[in-house]
């Protein structure tokens, strides 16, 4: 039985202030009946361990460094990550894909390090308008898949988000029938590659405009097991509201 989990990836979105959302999160859930993480900007993982101490709240990355260490100005290793106290990472996320140019190969890259240095990966995949357009979904998620995921990893070190691009921060979703064929779909593909075993064992979230008004929606489609949510993560209310609708 997989574990839901909702994740909240702050983007670079928040500062000291704001971990005030964390502490009313962590109040609003005191006994978490789902996995909860949030990722919050680099500059706040530190702070953010420390609000959520006696918390089942975990902290996430939202990229790494697919080297140890090294001259690479502004990057952040897997090992510094866990270092300030996160226990996951994000990556491939289409913004990172997008604005820093992250291949197929950079994201297996990133996520091999990551696992190496013991961070639980949450990897992004996800198709843009055009390809939806052009009947391309299922190809396009198929070769991120293969292209994106290690070949070792297990249900428990791994999670999948599917974030179709054009969903996110638009207020489109897609149909709860497209969504749930794209999860079918990768289910499908993990049993395939790592086995039944681990292939049912990892979860799959599905990111892109979730709100506390879809989410019961969402989470109602098969091999949904969570959110990755972006702008409703940042207020406690809003992301309070898709946890009860997980719960
Ligand atoms: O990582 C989160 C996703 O990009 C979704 O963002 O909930 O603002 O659409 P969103």
């Amino acid at each position: 039985m997989r574990r839901k989990l909702a994740a909240g990836n702050w983007k670079m979105n928040g500062l000291s202030a704001q971990l005030t959302e964390v502490e009313a999160l962590c109040a609003a859930h005191p006994d978490p009946k789902v996995d909860l993480l949030i990722a919050p900007p680099a500059t706040l993982i530190s702070s953010m361990v420390v609000t959520a101490s006696d918390h089942r709240l975990a902290i996430a990355g939202q990229d790494c460094h697919a080297e140890e260490s090294g001259a690479h100005t502004g990057d952040i290793s897997a090992q510094m990550l866990k270092d300030a106290g996160a226990s996951h990472v994000i990556l491939g996320h289409s913004e990172r894909r997008e604005d820093h140019g992250e291949s197929d190969d950079d994201v297996r890259g990133k996520a091999r390090a990551a696992l190496a240095a013991g961070l639980k990966v949450v990897i992004c995949i996800g198709e843009s308008l055009e390809e939806r357009e052009a009947a391309n979904t299922l190809d396009i998620i198929a070769g991120q898949l293969a292209g994106s995921l290690p070949d070792v990893l297990t249900g428990e070190n791994t999670v999948i988000a599917y974030e179709p691009i054009w969903a996110i921060g638009t207020g489109k979703v897609p149909t709860l029938g497209q969504i749930g064929d794209v999860h079918d779909f990768i289910r499908t593909k993990l049993e395939a590659r790592f086995g039944e075993g681990v292939g049912r064992s990892i979860r799959l979230l599905y990111g892109g405009s979730v709100k506390p008004s879809n989410a019961s929606d969402i989470f109602a489609v098969s091999n949904v097991d969570g959110a990755l949510v972006g702008g409703a993560s940042l207020k406690a209310s809003d992301f309070s509201g898709i946890i009860k609708a997980l719960e």
